[in-house]
Parts: structure tokens; sequence; C-alpha cells
């Protein structure tokens, strides 16, 4: 009986690593770590009236061969002089309105929807329809 309940620790304890091991699955950048893979849904959205979007980070920059700054960008002198290794924000710390621009400062909402979207569409590849980002 103990001898048994040892054995079914010790499974235990490898699923739980393995488990573990999956959930910490991340890309190491200069900038520091990124989930390979995570959900965008934005608290700067008061009310959600779609669902969170998929966003595979690591795929766009290594299987898709996106530079960081198609997505990343710090404007110096009307210049994006992002590179790896400066801190990255979170578009909503400069985006800070959700719906509305601010002067020449896109919404949150446009900010995602020009970045992902447009880049899809003249791709021609990627998902375009809003139920393709957003299942409901
Ligand atoms: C390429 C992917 C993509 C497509 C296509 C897309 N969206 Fe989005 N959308 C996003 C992302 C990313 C966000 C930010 C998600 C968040 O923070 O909740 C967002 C946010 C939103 C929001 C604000 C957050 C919320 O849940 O209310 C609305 C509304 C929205 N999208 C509607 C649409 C509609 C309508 C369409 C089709 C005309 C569409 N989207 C197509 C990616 C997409
Ligand atoms: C196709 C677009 C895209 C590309 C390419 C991309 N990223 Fe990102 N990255 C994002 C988005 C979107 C987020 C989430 C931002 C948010 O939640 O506001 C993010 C988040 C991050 C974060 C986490 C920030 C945080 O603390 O929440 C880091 C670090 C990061 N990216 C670094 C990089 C680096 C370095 C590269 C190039 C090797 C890169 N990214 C390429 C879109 C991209
Ligand atoms: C450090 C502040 C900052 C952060 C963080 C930031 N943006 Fe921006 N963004 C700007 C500024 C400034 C502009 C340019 C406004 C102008 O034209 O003068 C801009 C412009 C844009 C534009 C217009 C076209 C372009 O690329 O210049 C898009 C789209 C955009 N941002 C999307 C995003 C997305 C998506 C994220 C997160 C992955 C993000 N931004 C994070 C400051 C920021
Ligand atoms: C500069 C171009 C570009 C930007 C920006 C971009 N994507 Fe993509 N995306 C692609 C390409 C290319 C593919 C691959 C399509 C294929 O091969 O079928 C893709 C594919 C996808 C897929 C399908 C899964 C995969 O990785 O193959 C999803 C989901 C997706 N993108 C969501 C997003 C979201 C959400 C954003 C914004 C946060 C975004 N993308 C920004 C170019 C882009």
């Amino acid at each position: 009986m103990k001898k048994c309940s040892i054995a079914v620790l010790v499974a235990l304890a490898f699923a739980v690593v393995a488990m573990l091991g999956t959930v910490a699955i991340a890309q190491d950048t200069k900038s520091g770590k990124v989930p390979d893979s995570f959900k965008i849904q934005d608290k700067l959205f008061k009310k959600h009236k779609k669902s969170a979007v998929e966003f595979t980070h690591k795929k766009h920059s290594v299987d898709h061969k996106l530079a960081c700054t198609e997505c990343h960008h710090v404007y110096k002198d009307g210049k994006n002089v992002f590179k790896d290794g400066d801190k990255v924000q979170k578009c909503a710390e400069c985006h800070t309105s959700p719906k509305k621009d601010q002067g020449k400062m896109l919404s949150l909402y446009k900010a995602f929807h020009t970045n992902c979207r447009d880049c899809h569409k003249a791709a021609k590849k990627g998902p375009r329809k809003c139920n393709e980002c957003h299942p409901k």
C-alpha cells in the first residue's frame, strides 16, 4: 500500500512538472521573456463586446519573420528607434484612449486593428474577418 502511494506521488510530481513546463514556454528576447502565445484583452476597454484575441507572438517573430519594429515602436523625431533590448511598454500605456483618437495618437482600438488587421490585409494572409480574431 505504502509503496503504491509513493509510486502515485512520483507519477503526480512528474505530471505537475510536465504541466509547468508547457505553461512556462516563453520566447527569450533581449527585451525580456514573452509567452510564445497569449490572449489580448486589455483592461483599458471597460466593457468587452468581443472575445479575447489569441496572439502567436513567437510565431510572428520567428516563423513569419517579422521585425520587432513591425509592432513595437518608440518614436524619436518621427523615426522608430525601437530595438530589441529596450524595455517594452504595453500598447495601452501610450494609446491611452480606448476608442477616440487624440490628435495623431490613435485610440487603442485603432492601434490594434491598424497594426494587426492591416498587415494581414496587405499580406493577404492571416485572419482578416472579425470572427477569425474574435471567435465571439
Ligand atoms: C487581426 C485580428 C483582428 C480582426 C480581424 C479584428 N479585430 Fe477587433 N481587436 C483585435 C485586437 C487585438 C483587439 C484588442 C483586444 C482587447 O484588448 O480586447 C481588438 C479589439 C476590438 C474591440 C474592443 C474590445 C472589445 O472587446 O470590445 C472591438 C469592439 C472589436 N475589436 C471589434 C472588431 C470588429 C467588429 C471586427 C471586424 C470588423 C474586428 N474587431 C476585427 C484584433 C482584431
Ligand atoms: C506582430 C507583432 C509583434 C512582433 C513582430 C513582436 N511583438 Fe512583442 N508584443 C506584441 C504585442 C501585441 C504584445 C502585447 C502588448 C500589449 O499587451 O499591450 C507584445 C509583447 C511583448 C513583450 C512583453 C511586454 C510586457 O511586459 O507585457 C515583450 C518583452 C516583447 N513583446 C518583445 C518583442 C521583441 C524583442 C520582438 C522582436 C524580437 C517582438 N516583441 C516582436 C507584438 C509583437
Ligand atoms: C511608447 C509609446 C507607444 C507605445 C508603447 C506604442 N505606441 Fe503606437 N504609436 C505611438 C506614437 C507616438 C505614434 C505616432 C503618432 C504620430 O504619428 O505622431 C504611434 C503610432 C501607432 C500606429 C500608427 C502607424 C504607425 O505604426 O506609426 C499604430 C498602428 C500603432 N501605434 C500601434 C501600436 C501597437 C499595436 C502597440 C503595442 C504593440 C503600440 N502602438 C505601442 C506611441 C506608442
Ligand atoms: C507586419 C505583419 C503582421 C502583423 C503586424 C500581425 N500579423 Fe498576424 N500574421 C501575419 C502573417 C504573415 C501570418 C501568417 C499567415 C499564414 O501564413 O497563413 C499571420 C498569422 C496570424 C494568425 C494565425 C496564427 C499564426 O500565427 O499563423 C493570427 C491569430 C494572427 N496573425 C493574429 C495577429 C494579431 C492579433 C496581431 C496584432 C496584435 C497580428 N497578427 C499582427 C502578419 C502580421
